[in-house]
């Protein structure tokens, strides 16, 4: 009798494709069954586009200052349509990519729609039912949709909208200052657009070091992006020449006419109609409870990314996929669950990992903060970067690292070290002892380390920072 592990994975995005890849490497037969294309929302819809739209935003916006570095170009302007193109071109290649992988890993692929049985089969389409040792659910997550915003609604577009626009609309507004809030703001604002933010809560980007969040706040504004927040949408209506938002804002209702509606107010895990919870699977609303497994409360059956609500984040997918593989293969995890960097790509970009200041004030925890400002860095001035600073959290007694906060230059590359400052359990002393290359932004980290622990080198010691 064979002892190979089949397993079968529901959903194909950067959780799903990955756990497949890794249980292939451990030798088990692994079937994967996808509706559409690999990748996910993070690869089709959503980080990948974004992140490529926003690269060519960035280049133009910084034209204006480029002059000033004596890169002169006149009359320049975006082509959308070739924008969008690339975009798709670049999106292409990397699920082509992602196909090949499946292939050469010999991952069996099933086109079509996943749905779980209570006996732990898994039936594609109605018609084919997987039977294996374990199953992992990987099916993601969706837009929250508000009843009362009329969807139907000319102008009212949602972020997979907003990422194949091939005319630039003259204004938008955007409901939701979140991450995709705010990276749109920041997209659609340095391609010329009028933007206003409409947060509900009394700041933006509210789970970001509120330091961190009070720079990217003011350079969105220097930009020209007007931000409400403590604001609230109450409808959308048409007119002449567009859309009005009704907003409630400080008691007072006012109308901003726009020619855009964006909505980016959060998503949830895709689970309705799933009937999880009838199966005997416990659910934390349309979120399916796991332990730090992966498991759900259905012996072998897993829940990985957006699926399971912990850590909305296609790493964070990525990463429990191979951990819930791991355990189904007998082997002891031995991550760290917890840290998981996050990014925000604006420009400056911002980048954090472990606690908040804010966090560690609730919690009551002793801490010693190291920071560095970018305009003290060499490379980040030649970059045009100069706006920033690294802010490292630190235990007050042993200074272990328990947070690192970036705001600036190649943030979301430079959080990579702090990341793993935590998952090794690092003090600062050891970033001060690592020597970092020169000339390099990553050396702004080795100095907020050096603050921390008896002074920065090329920072004045009285100077405010
Ligand atoms: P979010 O939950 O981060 O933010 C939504 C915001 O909308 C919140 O601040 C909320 O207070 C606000 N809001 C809710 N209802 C509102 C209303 N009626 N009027 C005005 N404001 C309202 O959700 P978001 O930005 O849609 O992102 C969804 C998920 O995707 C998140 O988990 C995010 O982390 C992830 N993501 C990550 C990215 C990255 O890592 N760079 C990029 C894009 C998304």
């Amino acid at each position: 009798m064979s002892t190979t592990k089949k397993i079968i994975i529901a959903g194909g995005g950067p959780g799903g494709y990955v756990a497949a890849i890794r249980a292939a490497q451990l030798g088990a037969e692994v079937h994967i069954v996808e509706q559409d294309k690999f990748g996910g929302t993070c690869l089709n819809v959503g980080c990948i586009p974004t992140k490529a739209l926003i690269h060519t935003a960035e280049r133009f916006y910084a034209l204006g200052a480029d002059a000033q570095r004596g890169l002169l170009v006149e009359n320049a302007r975006v082509d959308m349509c070739t924008l969008m193109r690339h975009k798709q071109q670049v999106v292409n290649r990397l699920v082509t990519g992602v196909d090949n992988l499946m292939k050469a890993n010999r991952v069996t692929v099933h086109k079509g729609k996943a749905v779980l049985k209570a006996d732990k089969s898994v039936m594609v389409d109605g018609k084919e039912t997987l039977k294996g040792d374990a199953v992992i659910l990987a099916v993601g997550s969706v837009p929250v949709t508000l009843p009362f915003l009329g969807y139907d609604l000319e102008g009212v577009i949602d972020s997979t909208v907003a990422l194949s626009m091939e005319e630039l609309p003259s204004s938008m507004v955007i409901m939701g200052g979140g991450v995709i809030g705010i990276e749109f703001a920041y997209l659609y604002s340095a391609l010329g657009v009028k933007v206003t933010v409409v947060e509900l809560l009394p700041r933006i980007l509210p789970l970001v070091d509120g330091e961190l969040a009070g720079i990217l706040i003011k350079e969105l504004a220097k930009m020209g992006v007007t931000i409400k927040t403590g604001a609230k949408i109450l409808s959308a209506s048409k007119e002449k020449t567009g859309l009005a938002v009704e907003v409630e804002e400080a008691g007072k209702r006012i109308r901003i006419p726009c020619e855009k509606l964006l909505v980016a107010v959060g998503r949830k895990p895709n689970t309705d109609g799933m009937k999880l919870d009838s199966m005997g699977i416990r659910m934390n609303k349309s979120a399916v409870e796991v332990d730090g497994n992966c498991m759900t409360s259905m012996k072998g059956v897993y829940a990985i990314g957006d699926c399971n609500g912990k850590i909305m984040l296609a790493h964070a997918a990525s990463a429990q996929g191979i951990d819930a593989v791991e355990h189904i293969m007998g082997h002891t995890v031995v991550r760290n669950g917890g840290v998981v960097p996050s990014c925000i790509y604006t420009s400056p970009e911002i980048a954090g990992v472990g606690k908040t200041e804010e966090e560690l004030k609730a919690a009551g925890i002793e801490y010693s903060v190291g920071r560095f400002p970018m305009a003290g860095n060499g490379k980040a001035l030649i970059d045009g970067g100069e706006t920033g600073l690294v802010k490292i959290l630190a235990g007050k007694k042993y200074r272990e690292i328990l947070g690192v906060h970036i705001i600036g230059s190649h943030a979301t590359d430079l959080i990579a070290e702090g990341a793993l400052a935590i998952q090794a359990e690092l003090t600062a002393e050891d970033l001060v002892a690592t020597i970092h290359p020169h000339p390099t932004v990553s050396e702004a980290v080795m100095e907020a380390a050096h603050d921390l622990v008896d002074g920065a080198i090329h920072w004045p010691p009285a100077r405010k920072r």
